[in-house]
């Protein structure tokens, strides 16, 4: 995967040598010097002629005919050096893995030193390096009969330079590990529905449970009309597919206390019920799990990495459907947590099966919980595509949130829930709530919904309708599935403080 080495020489052999270029054209400072020289002061000269440049992102390819070891020099622009951030750093690295490897090359190497700013250390670079490694050479390899070319995928990394090779190593594989896991996410919420029931997702957590020795409960239809989960029996009720409820539990302190619930939605198909979609609404409605995928993504990463902190994931599992048997619109449930519910909609479905897992999680003794969902196409219509709604009871663990997704370069944008919107949800003529108070704000109305389960426990609510799934290809991705918060969600847990009550 990575090899270091920090003491090495330009004379060393290579296919490809990448390299970061600060925008500065005027004069190259130490390496770029050396190499500058090397190759006859051509470097200096390409760059002032415009074939190489340093503009953000911009990547040139240089042949070296012999003169050096490396046989091309890849130059990616990082732009002006004082405005360069840790993001940009990262689609960097994407954009220029992805050309290299449309390059065929199986292997090249990366010249650490030529990222490092003032403001981002080796540290920074090897960690931004890797996990834009994970993330920009994942591909969902789908269902295609295979052509008998053989795979030439970008393998290795030979990471130069740079001064402490333990920094380094360290850096790279927490950089690794985080895109991996996010790539765990993207690869769930890509598999259609009928290759990704309830059962499924059930049996992948069991795996991931077992290889990280998580505590693993995995609740059948008959245990949840036990515990009275009318919410999310409601919404399996038309299916042939049996609903799970998925907890998996890491204690990573002496102690089972301030217990961070991760609570994600995963219905594996939503056809909206007999509130239907129509029929290029339903189209991509495999991806309603986009929420449990990065939970099961952030689990992965805590697994990996450890925190000390307290962690449940709840995954309320179904798919949404019509049948005979289906919950319709206008009829009364009653939720694990007694509170009533009038659907008006079949279609507010993600709600209804995150009341019951809320409720569950403070069952198992949820301190805090993050509830994340492919919620509202009102969400879309407010942010768009490439921010998650966030919606919280409480600043404090909002905060929290909100610097683990400046972190992971995942934006989030708070809308608020106020006591008008509320009152909204509340207004049922004959049960506690209804699940659909009518289009007017309605990512607001199903955070709101959510909101009454949480109740006193402090609580943040991801919307991530839009975020999800990207249209078009990007430097650290694909179309498809984007594997979003997954990285928040574990760096939130890794930087948790407890909140004092
Ligand atoms: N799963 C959808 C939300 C969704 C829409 C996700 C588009 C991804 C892309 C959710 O269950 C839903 O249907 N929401 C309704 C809520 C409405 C009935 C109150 C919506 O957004 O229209
Ligand atoms: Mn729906
Ligand atoms: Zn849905």
């Amino acid at each position: 995967m990575f090899s270091v080495q920090v003491d090495w020489n330009y004379a060393t052999e290579q296919e490809s040598l990448i390299i970061g270029l600060i925008d500065k054209p005027a004069k190259f400072g130490g390496l770029l010097a050396e190499l500058d020289q090397l190759l006859d002061g051509h470097l200096t000269q390409l760059v002032k002629s415009g074939d190489i440049s340093a503009k953000k992102k911009a990547i040139s390819k240089v042949h070296t005919f012999g003169k050096i070891g490396a046989k091309r020099l890849v130059f990616v622009g990082l732009g002006k050096e004082n405005e360069l951030k840790f993001e940009t750093l990262k689609e960097a690295f994407g954009k220029v893995f992805k050309t290299v490897r449309a390059n065929k090359l199986q292997e090249t190497s990366v010249l650490l030193n030529s990222f490092v700013t003032e403001e981002l250390d080796e540290n920074d670079v090897a960690y931004a390096l890797s996990e834009a490694f994970a993330l920009s050479t994942y591909k969902f390899e789908g269902y295609k009969q295979k052509s008998n070319e053989p795979a030439n995928e970008l393998e290795h990394i030979n990471v130069l330079g740079g001064t402490d090779e333990a920094v380094i190593n360290a850096a790279l594989s927490v950089g690794y590990t985080l895109g991996k896991g996010t790539n765990s996410a993207r690869e769930l919420v890509n598999l259609p529905g009928n290759m990704l029931t309830a059962t499924d997702m059930a049996n992948y957590a069991r795996t991931l449970g077992e290889k990280y020795e998580f505590e693993i409960e995995i609740l059948e239809k008959d245990e949840m009309e036990k515990l009275g989960m009318g919410a999310l029996l409601a919404v399996n009720q038309g299916s042939v597919e049996p609903p799970k409820m998925i907890v998996l539990k890491y204690q990573g302190k002496e102690t089972w206390e301030d217990v961070i619930a991760l609570v994600g939605k995963g219905i594996t198909f939503d056809t909206g019920g007999y509130s239907l979609k129509t029929k290029e609404g339903i189209v991509g409605m495999k991806t309603d799990m986009g929420g449990a995928a990065a939970v099961l993504g952030a689990m992965e990463i805590i697994g990996e990495l450890k925190p000390e902190q307290n962690v449940i994931a709840v995954i309320p599992s179904t798919d949404n459907m019509v049948s005979g048997n289906a919950f319709k619109p206008d009829d009364v449930i009653t939720s694990m947590s007694g509170k009533t519910i009038e659907v008006l909609n079949t279609d507010a479905e993600g709600r209804l099966v995150l009341a019951d897992a809320v409720t569950y999680a403070k069952h198992h003794g949820a301190d805090y919980i993050v509830d994340i969902a492919t919620l509202t196409g009102g969400v879309i219509v407010a942010l768009g595509m490439d921010t998650t709604g966030a919606f919280t009871n409480n600043e404090e663990l909002f905060e929290q949130v909100l610097e683990a997704s400046f972190e992971a370069g995942e934006p989030m944008w708070r809308l608020p829930i106020f006591e008008k919107d509320k009152e909204r949800v509340r207004g049922s003529k004959i049960a506690d709530l209804n699940n659909s108070p009518g289009r007017d704000g309605h990512a607001i109305m199903g955070a709101a919904f959510i909101g009454e389960f949480a109740e006193e426990t402090p609580w943040v609510h991801l919307d991530i309708a839009g975020t999800s799934t990207s249209k078009k290809d990007t430097d650290l991705g694909t179309a498809g599935a984007t594997g979003a918060m997954t990285r928040t969600l574990a760096l939130f847990v890794e930087r948790f403080e407890p909140i004092k009550k």
